[in-house]
């Protein structure tokens, strides 16, 4: 009989393997929110051609595996050219845009069947140890894009080149349903059965407004929208328009915002604008807090509010870890639903990531500021001060002339910040008598 495998030593990869874990768990967040959204993603001609599809598709599989809905739309451009280059036909763009003429045409259908098949091909990847191991992913592509010519401008006949009328999002969706992805060309055809030539933004941004998606992302060759040479992280609808309108972008990135827009009026609910050439791109910007180029919202998605019993989970999730070092007291579920009226939260992007709490006593006019925590990764850029402002503000509204802290570990923090040093005389009588002698918390205290 063969011997059983028996384990090595695991302590000297105990370390790495700990943080393998944590790390894993602080993902854990943004994969339980991805599950059963909708997400259209955009990838540029230029990406595929620079040989960068299989990665991307392993990346894609790894989203797909979360549970979610993909539709991958893409472009062929350069793809166009080089074809167009080969036969010596030469390019005509007026404004910017391809006049597609017949010849033109042939090119981009033979362009987008190719890519076609890449593509399908590379979803079809099974190799033991890739990140498509098992994946079984299953791609569908169809006529789900109704298109119409542009049309004469300017004097100008674009000819073959052609916008989105209308997406076929029931059939769409029929297929979502099915744990299918889609695939989707930037072809589109019309009730004369001709196809047109499209842009894959234009695709892309119709569609998911067409399916009301949770993203549209679109991998660009920009590194997101860019202001003073610095990618803007965060926009709301109403600053991409100030950008555009103002011209305070460049000519790129407000073609870009121009789509990106258009989704988010059509109800999508987010739109990241990412660069193509970072390897797992997307993976950064759908899992990590800052992302890797600019997200779009309707809304600005940074909040500091008031907490609600909804907000109970997130809140054990952030202060757990320091209850168990000690830094906080342990606040047991049942206490943080009762006390949930004390407590304002700092939500990003559904992901609560900083708290206080303010305790009154309205009789001594004194008010305690309680669990003040933000997540040790987004320590250090003043989200602290916002809270402690806040609470600061709070008290002030309920007529309260002094805050004290209790704290082991964060003296510095307080006295930097106008507290001075103070003694249980200093607390209200409720709060000497549940004084812990065992934490033996220092007490600070501020005149308001
Ligand atoms: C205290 C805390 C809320 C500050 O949050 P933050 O978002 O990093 O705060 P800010 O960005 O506004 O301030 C950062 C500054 O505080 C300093 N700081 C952070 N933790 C500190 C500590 N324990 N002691 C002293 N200073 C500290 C940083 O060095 C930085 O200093 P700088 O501005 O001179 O560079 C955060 O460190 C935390 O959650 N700590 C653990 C929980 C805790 O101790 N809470 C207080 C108990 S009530």
């Amino acid at each position: 009989m063969e011997e059983p495998q028996v384990k090595d030593e695991v302590t000297e990869d105990s370390e790495s393997l700990s943080s393998w874990v944590s790390w894993l768990r602080s993902v854990a967040p943004y994969m339980h929110a991805i599950g059963g959204q909708t997400i259209v993603i955009a990838v540029a001609g230029e990406m595929l051609a620079q040989g960068k599809l299989n990665s991307f598709i392993h990346d894609v599989s790894i989203i797909s595996a979360m549970g979610t809905r993909i539709v991958l739309v893409y472009g062929v451009r350069p793809q166009v050219e080089a074809l167009m280059n080969l036969k010596d036909i030469a390019p005509v763009y007026v404004d910017g845009v391809r006049v597609t003429d017949p010849e033109a045409m042939s090119c981009v259908k033979e362009a987008a069947g190719e890519v076609r098949l890449d593509i399908e091909a590379s979803f079809s990847q099974g190799l033991p140890n890739t990140p498509m191991a098992h994946s079984h992913c299953r791609v569908i592509s169809g006529n789900f894009v109704t298109a119409r010519p542009l049309g004469i401008i300017d004097g100008t006949d674009f000819q073959l080149t052609g916008i989105v009328r209308k997406v076929d999002a029931e059939a769409m969706r029929r297929e979502l349903d099915n744990h299918n992805i889609l695939l989707i060309s930037p072809l589109g055809f019309s009730p004369t059965g001709e196809a047109f030539n499209l842009t894959m933004e234009d695709v892309a941004s119709s569609i998911a407004g067409a399916l009301k998606a949770q993203k549209l992302v679109l991998l660009t060759n920009v590194d997101g929208v860019r202001r003073f040479d610095e990618v803007v992280s965060e926009l709301t609808t109403e600053q991409a328009e100030e950008f555009i309108e103002k011209e305070l972008v460049d000519e790129e990135d407000r073609y870009n915002l121009g789509y990106a827009i258009k989704a988010l009026k059509q109800g999508v609910e987010r739109v990241h604008i990412i660069p193509y050439s970072l390897d797992g791109g997307i993976l950064a910007e759908l899992f990590t807090h800052d992302g890797v180029g600019t997200m779009l919202t309707e809304e600005n998605l940074e909040s500091l509010r008031q907490a609600t019993i909804d907000d109970v989970s997130g809140l054990i999730k952030l202060l757990e870890p320091l209850e168990k070092d000690g830094t906080l007291v342990k606040r047991p579920r049942e206490k943080l639903e009762q006390d949930i009226g004390h407590f304002i939260v700092l939500e990003h992007d559904g992901i609560i990531y900083g708290s206080a709490a303010l305790y009154s006593f309205p009789s001594e006019k004194v008010g305690e500021m309680a669990a003040l925590t933000v997540h040790p990764d987004y320590q250090g850029f003043g989200d602290g001060e916002r809270l402690f402002h806040q609470i600061e503000k709070m008290a002030r509204k309920a007529g309260l002339t002094k805050l004290f802290v209790l704290t082991t570990r964060t003296a510095h923090w307080f006295l930097k910040r106008g507290f001075r040093a103070a003694t249980l005389d200093d607390l209200p009588i409720e709060k000497r008598n549940f004084y812990n002698w065992q934490r033996r918390s220092q007490i600070f205290i501020k005149d308001l």
